[in-house]
């Protein structure tokens, strides 16, 4: 036994000779932290936690998983439903993306609220900002990866409405979508993105971020009328620690320890019913109605809602100041650390929130039709409306297409024969301008602010729709043929 234990002695110490050991551990496990650190700093280690899932479940993942147009759907239609436990780990990975975005705003709200990006801790927000940012990237890359109906969508209505941006619209579509459309050099992209770039720059930047919490220690608890002054600041915490501080390991740690396995047990618990259902293969063909999960939705809520003609300045700009206002924090890095003395602050958390979770509902809410001002009741067309434009009656299905462009309310943003909103264009001669192909693609798929109808309408609404549309043309002109019958 003896013998046993010196030799563990001798091969312990001829390890922390060439490595190291005794310092690293000191230095990280054993630093001393404010004794008033309490559940509010649990986030942090949690939001770590999910990334650990994500990164083993992802290696796994990626063990089975094809990045080509052909087998992108089908290998991972093979882990849902064939693999030894494969759709347990997509639920993991599925569920785990959640949960770390989810955690990421928790924890930065938490930090927010407690004022402790402040100084000297104005780079743990900058690099805390940095990894919000990867993160919302991996989000986005990683939906694109299922290669179905609703991802494929997703990105071809972005990609089309970001190059609408004046200037670097093009530049920024093309770069998200490697090339002119979205096909399989977009997913070799998003592949190489998902898998290499973010998780490297994550990788880097988590490193960063934990060694900052060590080197510039934890915050303490903020107490109320103490506002941090960089003059006295620095001193007055080294005091703080000798006075009153622990070892992180063990007296420290246990809350993040206990939070994080909440964390996994909850992930766990939700996977076991598996990951979102991948739904349909991607069909370049066959427009959908395009949906991103829970933490891009409420962004395409936004897109859908503001008026078209702005779009094209608020998809990229908005986002834009929305993260540069992040890397302002540092310059606010004095004063009043507890949110009883900040209400703006309290304000700010509540309100952004609310209008996230108002706006992933409204998102869900498909399709975008319009909010009617009176229910159910779009404006009526006219009654020269339900004949030809030039006065003939209108066939059975032509008729049927008009009765439509009420009940569904098309009429609420475009014109006919001036009756109608104005949201969209006026559609009293677009027989003239749009093919019967033409005018299916446009209803069918949407965009640019005509929300799209794919999955809304039967194809043969669609078709009544489009007979009607097609009588819509400059008195005279013959009605083009409908090869729909
Ligand atoms: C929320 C408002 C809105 C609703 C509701 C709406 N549209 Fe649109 N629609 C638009 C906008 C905006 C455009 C212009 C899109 C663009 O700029 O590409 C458009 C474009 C179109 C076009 C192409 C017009 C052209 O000149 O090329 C057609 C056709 C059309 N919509 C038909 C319909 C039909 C049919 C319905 C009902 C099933 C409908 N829309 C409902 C907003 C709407």
């Amino acid at each position: 036994m003896n013998g046993l234990i010196k030799i563990g002695d001798a091969t312990y110490r001829w390890l922390d000779e060439r490595l190291g050991i005794t310092g690293i551990t000191k230095a990280t496990l054993l630093h001393p932290v404010p004794k008033s650190i309490n559940w509010w700093y649990v986030f942090g280690a949690a939001v770590l936690t999910a990334f650990t899932v994500q990164l083993v479940t992802g290696i796994f993942l990626a063990f089975t998983y094809v990045p080509s147009p052909d087998h992108a759907y089908s290998s991972l239609d093979y882990i849902s439903h064939h693999q030894f436990a494969g759709n347990l780990l997509r639920g993991i990975h599925y569920w785990g993306a959640s949960a770390m975005v989810l955690l990421i705003f928790i924890h930065m709200s938490a930090h927010f609220l407690t004022g402790s990006y402040k100084y000297p801790r104005e780079m743990q927000w900058l690099t805390g900002a940095v990894l919000l940012i990867l993160t919302l990237g991996m989000a986005f890359t990683g939906q694109l990866l299922r290669w179905n109906q609703d991802a494929y969508w997703a990105i071809v209505v972005g990609a089309e409405q970001a190059a609408r941006t004046p200037i670097i619209g093009t530049w920024v579509a093309q770069l998200l979508t490697a090339g002119p459309a979205v096909n399989g050099q977009t997913l070799t992209r998003m592949y190489a993105i998902h898998m290499l770039l973010l998780p490297g720059g994550l990788i880097t930047f988590i490193t960063v971020h934990i060694y900052l919490v060590i080197y510039k220690g934890a915050s303490e608890w903020p107490v109320p009328g103490q506002p941090v002054d960089p003059k006295t600041y620095w001193a007055d915490y080294q005091e703080l620690l000798h006075t009153d501080g622990e070892p992180f390991f063990p007296v420290g740690i246990w809350r993040d320890a206990v939070f994080s396995l909440v964390v996994i047990l909850t992930i766990g618990a939700l996977a076991i019913h598996g990951a979102a259902d991948i739904g349909i293969p991607a069909n370049p063909t066959t427009p959908a109605n395009p949906a991103p999960d829970w933490y891009l939705i409420w962004y395409f809520a936004i897109l859908a809602l503001i008026p078209p003609a702005s779009t094209p300045y608020v998809i990229i700009l908005a986002p834009a100041i929305g993260f540069g206002i992040l890397f302002l924090f540092p310059f606010a890095n004095k004063g009043e650390r507890n949110f009883v003395r900040r209400p703006w602050a309290i304000a700010t958390v509540f309100i952004a929130a609310f209008a996230t979770l108002v706006l992933v509902y409204m998102g869900y809410k498909e399709p975008w039709k319009p909010f009617l001002v009176n229910g159910s009741n779009p404006p009526q067309l006219a009654s020269k409306s339900l004949r030809t434009t030039s006065g003939q009656a209108l066939t059975p299905m032509a008729l049927a297409g008009a009765h439509l462009m009420t009940v569904e309310g098309c009429t609420a943003c475009h014109l006919i024969e001036g009756v109608g909103g104005q949201r969209g264009p006026d559609l009293s001669q677009v027989g003239d301008r749009r093919t019967y192909g033409q005018l299916i693609w446009r209803i069918a798929r949407g965009g640019g602010g005509m929300p799209s109808y794919g999955n809304v309408l039967k194809p043969s609404q669609v078709n009544e729709l489009v007979t009607y549309l097609e009588t819509r043309v400059t008195p005279g002109q013959a009605i083009s043929s409908n090869p729909g019958g």
